[in-house]
């Protein structure tokens, strides 16, 4: 988790910190510091503070800070309280060395009773604060050695997962950059007179000028930048080469163009997210798929029989809506799984037969990440599914499907959801056309992928302000449930993720068939429920469930068919959309629920952008 931002140049750093830590700031917002040095006045500028980034702002806006190099942080706690003390960057007992870090040094315990029995003085909880010590105590003990080999020492001493930035007096004009698992990447200029650092790809977008060439930092690798130079060496001084990560996003996306909120928007473009994601994709003469990124591999992809798909949060929801399109289209055993679950189960899996595909808006999350390397060494063929070009799950994988929709900026995953979903359409296609799927079937598919975006786009205006009105009316229930069977119990649990990370809201989803094996016991007058009811292969049954919890006196607000003549008998509030053909009816249905989500955080005071205790990229495990 946390965001990193480090520049070397010849133009002042306070501003350009500022506006990349704008840029990470959905990697963690509880906290947020900075440190530049100005080489003419001798001094390092040194703040920090705790909450949102406009605290920090506040503090700087009036000063004039000097200084071309520098480095920034944005946190999200995992060791010790959000507080100042424990925000980065942390320095050594002299103020010289100062360390921003991404992940988590699981050894930190031991080695702080070590440094302070050395005489070190620390002043917060955080793992992070040992690292500048770490350094301080290899030069006291080292001194004919400079910074970098005294770093590259100190890294064998530190477990778990890092991604760090170490800026230090005594090598004024240099930043150093060490890297095992969790990512850390450069940009720079031609010249090589002007270096960016980011944790994440999408920094570099802002400064297209300092960003002419990006390079990712391959794991357990050491980077000094600085003085026209970048070497590159893993963490044994052999050189390494730097990975090039294409840019070809644009900064457009990063802007809220004229909504409140990204998230606001997020859901607003999704029609567009839908045609991006979509487009050359499906071949309509063949009623069958092109994927670019699985030609190479194509023939020992579609020789596998099963098929896991790994993602967390959102994109776990998606892999289940996968696991009921493969299992029903592609003639494949397929298994939906929780990337932090699946890391820890001893499962037997065959090379030969098995295939995983992983799913990741971002393209880091720490435990799907580990999935990756936990199955590449079990030589499983590891395909990806991520929106963030060049991210590590993306170069980790080789193989895959970009969804091509622009960043999500949002915390709350919308636009990446209903993507998600779309683009596993697509995989079923590309299996089932090779497999047994029929043609009608593969028709159907792609006549109502291609007609999805337009639908959405009519829906979404009628549904907004008819959304507006229900979290308004129904804003005073402290609980919901939401219910929905087959298909749309993905759906349902991807509705109910959103209103509580959100709004704070206590909702849990069942499948509609569970409900009476124990969530009914909680329904009353004052415990409503979202019931997903489409005019489907399992409506009947939905019908039974939605009268046994009126018969309880429970609200219910139900999401049906246009044309339904009978949930507006027995639900409270219906909200009806288009027909649209079953298994791809969740990439419809999540839109009320991500829309109804939005409108009570907002009515509640609550930026729904950025939950508190939530980033948008979880790099821990
Ligand atoms: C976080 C985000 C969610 C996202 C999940 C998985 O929890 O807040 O929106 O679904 O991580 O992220 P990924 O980038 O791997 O899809």
């Amino acid at each position: 988790m946390c965001g990193i931002i480090g520049y070397i140049g010849n133009r002042e750093a306070k501003p350009i910190l500022l506006r990349g830590l704008e840029s990470v700031l959905y990697r963690g917002y509880d906290s947020a510091g900075l440190s530049i040095r100005d080489e003419k006045n001798k001094t390092t500028h040194y703040y920090r503070s705790p909450g949102k980034l406009e605290n920090l702002k506040k503090k700087l806006d009036p000063l004039s800070i000097g200084g071309t190099v520098g480095i920034a942080h944005t946190r999200w706690a995992t060791h010790g309280i959000p507080s100042e003390e424990n925000a980065h960057p942390h320095r050594d007992c002299h103020g010289k060395i100062h360390v921003v870090h991404n992940g988590v040094i699981e050894n930190h315990a031991e080695l702080k009773k070590q440094l302070i029995a050395e005489g070190h003085r620390f002043f917060g909880q955080t793992d992070t604060e040992i690292i500048p010590h770490l350094l301080e105590e290899e030069k006291k003990q080292n001194p004919t050695m400079n910074t970098r080999e005294c770093l590259r020492r100190i890294l064998s001493k530190m477990e778990g997962a890092f991604a760090i930035v170490v800026m230090d007096a005594d090598g004024p004009d240099s930043l150093f950059l060490a890297r095992k698992e969790s990512p850390l990447l450069f940009s720079y200029n031609n010249e090589q007179n002007e270096f960016l650092i980011s944790s994440d790809p999408g920094t570099f977008y802002l400064y297209p000028d300092i960003a002419q060439k990006v390079v990712a930092m391959p794991p357990e690798t050491l980077v000094a930048l600085g003085g026209g130079k970048i070497e590159i060496t893993d963490f044994e001084s052999k050189p390494q080469s730097p990975i090039s990560v294409p840019m070809n996003e644009t900064e457009e996306f990063a802007q809220k163009q004229g909504f409140p909120h990204f998230m606001a928007k997020e859901i607003f473009e999704q029609p567009k997210a839908l045609r991006d994601t979509l487009s050359g994709r499906m071949i309509s003469d063949i009623a069958g798929v092109k994927l670019g990124g699985l030609e190479q591999q194509k023939e020992s992809i579609l020789s596998k029989e099963k098929i896991f798909l790994i993602g967390c949060g959102t994109s776990f929801h998606a892999s289940l809506v996968g696991k009921f399109l493969f299992e029903e289209f592609a003639d494949m055993e397929a298994h939906a799984e929780i990337a932090s679950l699946f890391r820890y189960r001893k499962l037997p899996l065959h090379p030969k037969r098995d295939l995983a595909l992983f799913i990741s808006q971002s393209g880091e999350t720490a435990d799907t990440l580990g999935c990756v390397t936990e199955l590449k060494n079990k030589n499983i063929l590891c395909l990806g599914l991520i929106n963030r070009v060049g991210s590590t799950i993306a170069r980790e994988c080789g193989v895959g499907i970009y969804q091509r929709i622009g960043p999500e900026i949002g915390v709350a995953s919308t636009k990446a959801f209903t993507a998600q979903i779309a683009n596993l359409a697509l995989l079923t296609l590309f299996f089932g056309q090779s497999k047994n799927m029929s043609l009608s079937d593969r028709t159907l598919f792609i006549n109502t992928l291609n007609s999805l975006p337009d639908i959405i786009e009519k829906t979404i205006n009628i549904l907004d302000p008819q959304i507006k009105k229900l979290a308004e009316d129904y804003s005073k229930f402290t609980n919901f449930l939401f219910l929905g069977r087959k298909y749309n119990y993905p759906t349902a649990m991807e509705g109910a993720l959103k209103l509580k990370e959100i709004s704070y809201i206590h909702a849990e989803a069942y499948e509609s068939g569970e409900m009476k094996h124990g969530p009914l016991a909680m329904i009353t007058d004052q415990f409503p429920t979202f019931f997903l009811c489409p005019n489907d292969s399992v409506y009947a049954k939905n019908i039974s469930n939605m009268q046994e919890i009126k018969a309880r006196s429970g609200p219910v607000v139900a999401i049906a068919t246009v044309g339904d003549t009978q949930v507006d008998t027995i639900a409270d509030q219906v909200l009806y959309l288009p027909p649209i053909y079953e298994p791809l009816s969740p990439i419809l249905y999540s839109i009320p629920l991500q829309l109804f989500a939005y409108y009570m955080a907002v009515l509640k005071g609550y930026n729904p952008d950025l939950p508190r205790n939530l980033a948008k990229s979880v790099t821990v495990q």
